[in-house]
């Protein structure tokens, strides 16, 4: 992680925008809301968001994404659906609450469509990256928390839980493209924070607080 990046995004009078990415079942929900209760504790107001989601457009654009019925959807209406989503939710929410200096933790963001569909379905970091600039701009996040899972082990967390949706109904190959892509577009970049999601939910959150602290300024 690069000192200068996290003392970038604070000087830059902009609020921190943390995001969390990892494959499914890897528990990036769980981190987020115990991570607000600790900034919430710090006295900072907190933006928590989810993609694809978090706007009233965003939330039915998912559900046309999620829905398993919508087995013909080709590859490029996918990444266009979650640009569109992303889009609705920066203008609406993550532009607003980061000019206004409020921390925003999002579940997910643009490297989980440059891992899905960029990489898992072959269309191309460039492309989705570029697609995805239109909604974005000039904004990126400031700490990247990538919680890293075996496939197999995230899919049998879900599979516990609930009725997979489309996405999580793919095979295990293509959740296992996943999983290397993330660790093939993360690995090496300053913002991101690699984190053993195999690990407890409480040893995870001390790994992200003790990061956090460092880039507020307070460890
Ligand atoms: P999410 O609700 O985060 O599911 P989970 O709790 O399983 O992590 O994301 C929904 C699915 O959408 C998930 O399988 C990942 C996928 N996805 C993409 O393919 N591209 C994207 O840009 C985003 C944000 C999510």
């Amino acid at each position: 992680m690069n000192r200068e990046d996290i003392e970038h995004g604070i000087r830059a009078d902009r609020g921190l925008f943390i995001v969390m990415e990892g494959p499914d079942g890897s528990g990036k929900s769980t981190q987020i809301e115990l991570l607000s209760e600790y900034l919430s504790g710090l006295g900072k107001s907190c933006l928590i968001t989810r993609e694809p989601g978090g706007t009233e457009i965003g939330e039915q654009i998912r559900q046309v994404i999620l829905n398993p019925d919508n087995k013909a959807m080709s590859e490029v209406t996918e990444m266009l659906l979650y640009a569109a989503a992303r889009a609705q939710l920066m203008k609406e929410k993550i532009i607003p609450a980061l000019e206004s200096g409020h921390v925003v933790l999002s579940d997910r963001f643009l490297d989980s469509s440059l891992v899905y569909q960029g990489i898992a379905r072959g269309l191309g970091i460039d492309t989705v990256r570029s697609v995805n600039g239109l909604g974005i701009g000039e904004y990126s996040p400031d700490l990247v928390f990538f919680l890293d899972l075996p496939e197999e082990e995230g899919i049998r967390r879900k599979k516990g839980q609930k009725q997979l949706d489309r996405m999580e109904q793919e095979s295990l190959d293509f959740h296992h493209m996943v999983a290397e892509g993330y660790r093939q577009i993360l690995q090496d970049r300053s913002d991101v924070v690699r984190i053993d999601a195999a690990a407890s939910v409480e040893e995870i959150q001390q790994q992200i607080r003790d990061c956090i602290e460092k880039s507020l300024g307070e460890g």
